[in-house]
């Protein structure tokens, strides 16, 4: 375990007893042990802490004060880092002036001007809490405006609601009417002809088509753009979601970089450092469906008891301004390479190309782990992550935060050269002989 100590802060009730009762105790009361299910124990080695009390910047402690260097940050939100005090401080001014009143805030207003002054190709915006909130508005506009049923989704990526419409796409569709899960269908990334297809096979029945401008793979032969048109061409709405890409790729996100107007598209994540805030933008024609100045039939629009809370708001503000006076997008960028860089040189000196690869964009970089025969493995994968977290670095992912140092980068570069060298000899004598406990597995899978 990592060397570093600090002492406890406060600990949960149940702490008294070790970290294995606790984590039953999880397991008993919420099912899957965790809010999110990919901060569950089946998502990491079993040597990972069982829980988190604090973060600062990059760094989080357990509950006996063992402290590791973490990537991903609260699933890719917290960008700027753990308690970053700009933007905690504009939300705790603003919580004691008040956080949900009868009428709306200013702030709704200021930020929402903010945002669609970052992108001129929007013309209105609706706050939410959640990302799935507004993929799935997102959604439900383009049914309304087109009078069409069917939902196309980028089969290639791995993620855009916890609503129906999507989870009834995936292995997991326990619960979800048939119907439902007949409307959501599907095309290939980086492939036109496979969307073509769909929209020739689905005459006059496709709502919309929603995809993430990048997740892997970059887009290529102008992919994005001739979707669009393609979507355009066949009457149906085009929404990008921008919850990863969106302030990571670019200020505020992919479709800046790409240079593309998506009809509709959707923020999350880091737009407010952590806070719970989301949101929908688009054009007017599609989002005053929602509003009280149309004359067609009107959608309910996210409408929600806390749905523009002001400190959330607050700290989007602020996030705002901190991403274009401290130019965030461009260190999380220097920041990703740096890393990439240092662990391509670790595979290459311990000879490892081909079982181990890092894949995406140096500001959302994930790794792929592989076997003797060179197929993805779960265990191999397990293993990488339990010699991480043995050499105090957490890393479901290597997705950097303005929090991470260079000092930092190199640290975690250094752990990766460790974690590699297990897993060569691993290679060599069974990757039984090093893990610990049990291999992770998808969250998407039908059987517990
Ligand atoms: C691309 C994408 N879209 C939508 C969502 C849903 O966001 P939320 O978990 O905030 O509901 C996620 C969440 O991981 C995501 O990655």
């Amino acid at each position: 375990m990592p060397k570093t100590k600090t002492p406890s802060p406060t600990l949960p009730r149940s702490d008294a007893t070790s970290p294995a009762r606790f984590r039953e105790r999880l397991h008993e009361v919420i099912p899957g042990g965790s809010h999110t299910y990919a901060k569950g124990d089946d998502q990491f080695p079993s040597n990972a802490p069982p829980f988190l009390v604090r973060g600062k910047g990059c760094r989080v402690w357990d509950g006996d004060g063992n402290e590791f260097l973490e990537y991903g940050m609260g699933l890719r939100a917290v960008t700027l880092g753990h308690g970053f005090e700009p933007v905690v401080e504009a939300a705790a001014r603003q919580m004691r002036l008040g956080i949900n009143f009868t009428r709306p805030s200013p702030l709704e207003l200021e930020c929402a001007e903010a945002f669609l002054e970052m992108l001129p190709a929007a013309e209105m915006i609706k706050f939410a809490k959640n990302g799935s909130d507004v993929t799935t508005a997102a959604v439900k506009l383009a049914r309304a405006h087109t009078g069409r049923d069917l939902v196309a989704v980028c089969k290639d990526q791995p993620f855009f609601s916890t609503d129906d419409w999507f989870i009834g796409s995936t292995a997991m569709p326990a619960g979800i009417p048939e119907a439902v899960r007949n409307m959501t269908i599907g095309f290939r990334y980086n492939d036109l002809a496979s969307a073509e297809a769909m929209f020739s096979a689905n005459p006059g029945r496709i709502a919309c088509v929603i995809l993430e401008a990048e997740t892997i793979e970059p887009p290529r032969d102008r992919f994005l753009h001739r979707l669009r048109d393609l979507c355009h061409a066949r009457g149906a709405v085009f929404i990008l979601d921008e919850m990863i890409t969106g302030f990571r790729w670019d200020l505020p996100g992919a479709q800046t970089l790409y240079d593309l107007a998506p009809d509709l598209s959707t923020f999350g994540k880091a737009i407010a450092n952590g806070f719970s805030v989301s949101a929908l933008l688009g054009k007017r024609e599609l989002m005053e469906r929602g509003g009280l100045r149309t004359d067609q039939e009107r959608v309910f629009l996210l409408s929600t008891t806390h749905g523009a809370e002001t400190h959330g708001l607050a700290a989007a503000l602020e996030t705002i301004r901190v991403y274009r006076s401290e130019r965030v997008v461009e260190i999380l960028w220097r920041r990703g390479e740096r890393l990439r860089r240092g662990i391509e040189d670790a595979v290459a000196g311990l000879g490892l190309d081909g079982y181990f690869a890092l894949l995406g964009k140096p500001c959302n970089l994930v790794f792929s782990v592989r076997d003797r025969d060179k197929r993805p493995s779960q265990p191999f994968r397990t293993l990488f992550m339990q010699e991480l977290v043995r050499r105090g670095i957490l890393a479901p992912s290597f997705v950097v935060s303005f929090a991470h140092t260079e000092a930092d980068i190199d640290r975690t570069v250094d752990a990766v050269q460790g974690a590699l060298g297990v897993h060569r000899k691993a290679l060599d004598e069974g990757v039984e002989k090093y893990l610990v406990g049990p291999p992770v597995a998808p969250v998407f899978r039908p059987r517990a």
